[in-house]
């Protein structure tokens, strides 16, 4: 869906406690690679609880393009009959990958050492987001792309006849290309090594794993190199998608800022990985208690409870922590908003290349609804008002993303004024069920004038 339906005016109030128990939906980053490795393996890959945001459905249908069988059998319930590495067909058309960003990249990467050329597009908020970062690293496997300016979408790529096995020392800390380069890799005789500087979410590590892969991480003072040996086996495995910890962000801090509210939040993965937001809510003195601490498929996972907590300090958030929580910025600006002091972000820049410009959406925002903010290329203040402080009233604008029109409507749960934003529609993408699940636990958020 490269085009863009009709916008939905969200508005969110101040209504008392949230209450209740926050089941969320599928992780996002695994219901994409799920798909992805699925359709690269030979034999049926069985999904169970794989979240059907528009994000995803994207990739499904991209890989029945690639020629794979994709099956909807129940609820969550997916059905995955690949066509094994390197046996990827010609789509015969356009791949549009809508608002995904995960989506085109890995998608591009797993393509790019097969002989066959895919032309990709998306909506406009992915038609202005980098691919350079993918191109070059698959040029080295022998692909040629075709792109705009920066390699912006629309972009075609033709995959490499003979592909070799690359090095790659990635430039920017980003789960996405380590991704698309182990993908390219899969295809490609040899070991392919990607070096990172610091650890980025480690999905397609585990996943491919799972699959059969080798797969071999290794921790130096030089980076974290990853080798792949190429051209393996995958075989078909029964995977259950756990919860999305970013999803699971959005009732935790509705509940730390919205007064008199207990939520627990079941099933969360503490995959480390992917925690730095909780690290960074405990320090500012979040009540968060993790109860029935587990294992489950290989991921530790927790129910967490979120408490009402008017104490919260605003503290420094380190750079090392960010690729961690990336996906979590926008939101903890807005319980930053309504902790006393200032809530430093460092490390941040990625924020700008993401669904939108997202410290810019942020500041943008918290300005209009009373919050004082200040911004460098790489930094984010947020200057808090106190639990309750914020006097809200305004208009956020959602730019297409997802995670911006959330967090806005987090907020109105705890200021003085509603707080809106002009277009709630990509929430679609991530958590179609962000409404209902929230009016469920006593929130009031709906459509405006409604
Ligand atoms: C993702 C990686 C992150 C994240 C995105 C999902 C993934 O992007 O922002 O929502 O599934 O690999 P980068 O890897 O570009 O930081």
């Amino acid at each position: 869906m490269s085009g863009h339906g009709p916008a939905k005016p969200m508005t969110s109030r101040k209504g008392g406690a949230l209450k209740g128990v926050a089941n969320v939906p599928g992780d996002k980053s695994v219901s994409h690679r799920s798909l992805i490795f699925g359709a690269m393996t030979v034999g049926e890959t069985k999904i169970e609880g794989l979240l059907e945001g528009q994000d995803v459905l994207d990739t499904a249908k991209a890989m029945r393009a690639f020629g794979a069988e994709v099956e909807r059998t129940g609820e969550g319930q997916w059905r995955v009959h690949g066509v094994g590495v390197g046996g990827f067909a010609e789509p015969e058309d356009v791949i549009d990958c809508g608002n995904s960003g995960t989506g085109v990249r890995l998608i591009m990467g797993a393509m790019a050492s097969s002989p066959i050329a895919a032309t990709f597009t998306g909506d406009a908020s992915l038609r202005s987001r980098p691919m350079g970062r993918i191109t070059d690293p698959i040029s080295l496997f022998g692909a040629r792309s075709f792109g705009r300016v920066e390699g912006r979408l629309p972009l075609t790529i033709i995959g490499a006849q003979n592909p070799g096995p690359v090095e790659y020392r990635s430039p920017v800390p980003s789960a996405q290309v380590k991704s698309a380069v182990l993908l390219a890799g899969l295809n490609a005789p040899g070991i392919t090594t990607l070096i990172e500087a610091e650890a980025t979410r480690d999905h397609t590590e585990r996943m491919l794993k799972g699959f059969g892969a080798k797969v071999e991480t290794e921790v130096t003072p030089d980076g974290r190199y990853i080798h792949l040996t190429g051209q393996p086996e995958l075989t078909p495995i029964d995977i259950t998608v756990p919860r999305d910890p970013s999803s699971a962000a959005f009732p935790v801090c509705a509940a730390l800022i919205a007064e008199g509210s207990d939520v627990l939040v079941p099933n969360i993965s503490l995959n480390p990985t992917r925690a730095g937001l909780y690290t960074t809510l405990q320090e500012m003195g979040a009540d968060l208690t993790f109860e029935n601490e587990r294992e489950e498929g290989g991921e530790p996972v927790a129910d967490l409870r979120a408490k009402f907590s008017p104490d919260m300090k605003g503290i420094e958030v380190p750079p090392e922590r960010a690729a961690s929580m990336i996906d979590e910025f926008p939101v903890l600006s807005v319980v930053a908003a309504n902790a006393t002091g200032a809530t430093k972000m460092l490390g941040v820049k990625e924020l700008r290349v993401k669904e939108s410009d997202r410290i810019d959406a942020m500041a943008r925002g918290l300005e209009d609804m009373g919050v004082t903010v200040e911004e460098t290329e790489d930094t984010f203040t947020v200057h808090g008002m106190g639990a309750g402080g914020v006097p809200g009233g305004g208009i956020a604008e959602a730019r297409l993303d997802h995670r911006i029109a959330m967090s806005f409507l987090v907020l109105g749960f705890s200021t003085q004024k509603p707080v809106s934003v002009d277009d709630g529609s990509p929430i679609d993408t991530s958590f179609p069920i962000f409404e209902p699940l929230m009016q469920e636990l006593g929130a009031s958020v709906a459509r405006s004038n409604s």
